[in-house]
């Protein structure tokens, strides 16, 4: 898949979204036929164990791409721009080619609308195709005062179609709408030609998009309600380590199956 793959979707079948943070959530993610897999600084949270996004950094972004990339052969591979790492034209620019040339990676994600039109058109004339990020923008949430949703009113709805207006001009190949009211979604979906990604933004946008750890169970901490659950992988794998303790503690693991043996030959050498 590639970015003007994704972008011809538009009105077409939906585009199915996932993140993924390793050679191994990469690789199922791309055997589900995911078309687009995003490497999200989400891992700030979901991997390391942060309390939000903002201390990720270019460095670990980097390290996380391109394992992703190792297991990633069809999906679309977009890298996501950590805090603070494209607050000019500039470093969005270093930083944005870093994500294709080390990370591996064929697009990239920043979050913002009309405040980051520059950095959009900078990347784009540099041959670096751009997915944008509006509504509940996680890096903003010192500003937000917490992950909340947003467009909620009809001065902040006409903002927001503003801002997808402004990325689509900016030459955004798609752009993910995170956590705002369906009605608003609708709007910003027929008001732009390109793509829009759903998370938390109801059943009428081009395509969605959920975190890995999210749908497989694996995060701990909170579920939002934009969430769908299919397993309980962290409490299935607490279960499998649980019984592997109980085999340890009594012997049964190792067992023969799992256990190298001389030949009989060299076994009785031994035993002399
Ligand atoms: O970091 C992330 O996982 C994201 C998606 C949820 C869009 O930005
Ligand atoms: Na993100």
């Amino acid at each position: 898949m590639t970015a003007p793959d994704i972008q011809s979707r538009k009105d077409g079948e939906k585009i199915c979204c996932m993140t993924a943070y390793d050679y191994s959530s990469g690789m199922i993610a791309d055997a589900a036929g995911m078309d687009l897999v995003l490497v999200g600084d989400s891992l700030g949270m979901v991997v390391l164990g942060h309390e939000d996004t903002l201390s990720v950094t270019m460095d670990e972004m980097i390290h996380h791409v391109r394992a992703t990339s190792r297991g990633v052969k069809r999906a679309l591979l977009v890298a996501d721009m950590p805090f603070m790492s494209y607050s000019t034209v500039e470093m969005a620019l270093e930083n944005g080619g870093r994500f294709l040339s080390e990370g591996r990676a064929k697009a990239v994600k920043l979050e913002g609308g009309e405040n980051v039109v520059p950095q959009i058109e900078a990347l784009v004339a540099a041959g670096i195709p751009v997915m944008a990020h509006i509504g509940l923008t996680p890096q903003h949430v010192a500003r937000f005062g917490g992950f909340k949703a947003q467009g909620k009113t009809l001065e902040a709805a006409k903002a927001l179609v503003e801002d997808a207006r402004a990325v689509e001009a900016a030459g955004a190949f798609c752009v993910v709408l995170e956590a705002i009211p369906v009605e608003v979604a609708e709007l910003i979906t027929k008001a732009v030609d390109i793509p829009t990604i759903g998370i938390g933004a109801g059943n009428v946008t081009d395509g969605q998009i959920l975190v890995y750890h999210d749908v497989l169970g694996l995060f701990d901490r909170f579920t939002p309600k934009f969430v769908r659950t299919y397993v309980q992988h962290g409490k299935e794998a607490v279960q499998a380590l649980e019984m592997y303790g109980k085999d340890v503690r009594s012997t049964r693991f190792p067992g023969d199956k799992n256990t190298f043996y001389l030949s009989d030959e060299m076994a009785e050498q031994v035993r002399k």
